[in-house]
């Protein structure tokens, strides 16, 4: 998720969740052509699996940075068709990319031709106007006629003008129905609903019908959600670690980044919901606002800001 996801706060996710894929923000072709390649596809090897999520639509440039992308040994390279924001529309990427499904398809194809992992879409059921399910099918049918490898959908449709693309967050109201009627209409196609999930209970009841839930802002402010998810979704026995031994095991790498010149709250930032709906959460939170930006600032901050009664003991 742009301005709010990076590398620091996939590394922290990962410890909570073995198996969980996650995937970066959109990175524009523009970004890793001419600019900071390094700073935006380095990742650690405990992030995997990992996908890279592209914003573009020229196929050559698609195809060029999907290449990039394998080389760095991301395990799937995912387009963008679902971002309304102006900048990316005047980009021709994004959401406005459901209108023009053969340009999609051509980035599919061209990426598919450049890479051996997978190439997967992540787009919207519809934009403004063209928002009919006959359009979608249209859609999604040029994809796999490409050769898109899975489909994310977020089950809201994008308002290209009007609403600002907070408010295209909530609004208009989901719509998993056209997702699970998308499922009945391509069964051989891997379908994951995005949107609105709150918890695994949810993400559980749509994993009987669909092959993939991808939740968002929940797990970025209450990443405890994907602590059950390894042994709910992936059948694996092994117990998670406790919110505690998730910290413990944070330190090393914060030390490391540190000594790297990353600052503190860029790393911190990432760890306030941690504690989300337990007691000490809003210490936890405020001690850590309070004193991750002052200069010197280091790994103590966060184990004086560990509650106290959660210090020793298992949480
Ligand atoms: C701050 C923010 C940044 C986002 N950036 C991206 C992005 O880079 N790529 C993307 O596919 N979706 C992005 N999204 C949309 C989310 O991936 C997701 O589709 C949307 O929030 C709905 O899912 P949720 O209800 O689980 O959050 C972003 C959302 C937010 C709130």
């Amino acid at each position: 998720m742009l301005d709010w996801t990076d590398r620091h706060c996939r590394y922290f996710l990962r410890l909570i969740s073995r198996h969980t894929l996650l995937y970066t923000e959109m990175v524009t072709t523009g970004a890793l052509l001419h600019g900071d390649r390094e700073r935006f596809l380095r990742f650690d090897p405990s992030e995997h699996p990992v996908a890279l999520q592209l914003g573009g639509s020229d196929p050559a440039d698609m195809a060029s940075c999907a290449r990039l992308g394998a080389e760095y040994g991301y395990d799937e390279i995912n387009i963008n068709v679902g971002c309304p924001s102006d900048r990316v529309q005047n980009g021709r990427f994004g959401a406005c990319l459901m209108a023009e499904p053969g340009v999609v398809a051509d980035c599919v194809r061209a990426m598919k031709d450049a890479v051996a992992v997978p190439v997967t879409v992540k787009s919207r059921i519809g934009i403004d106007d063209r928002d009919s399910y006959g359009e979608l099918v249209d859609f999604v049918g040029a994809q796999v006629e490409a050769g898109c490898d899975a489909l994310i959908v977020h089950a809201r449709k994008a308002w290209l003008s009007g609403l600002s693309p907070k408010e295209n967050r909530d609004i208009p109201p989901l719509r998993y129905d056209v997702v699970l009627q998308l499922k009945r209409d391509f069964p051989a196609l891997s379908i994951s609903l995005n949107g609105g999930v709150q918890d695994l209970d949810q993400a559980c009841a749509l994993l009987e019908t669909l092959d993939g839930v991808m939740i968002g802002r929940e797990a970025y402010h209450n990443p405890w959600i994907l602590a059950a998810a390894d042994a709910r979704i992936f059948a694996d026995p092994t117990p998670p670690p406790t919110r505690h031994q998730v910290i413990e095991r944070m330190l090393p790498y914060i030390q490391r980044e540190l000594d790297a010149g990353v600052p503190l709250t860029a790393i911190s930032r990432h760890l306030l919901g941690l504690f989300q709906g337990r007691p000490g959460a809003r210490v936890w939170r405020r001690w850590i606002s309070e004193h991750a930006h002052l200069p010197g600032a280091g790994c103590e901050v966060l184990t004086e800001a560990l509650p106290r009664r959660m210090r020793p003991a298992a949480d």
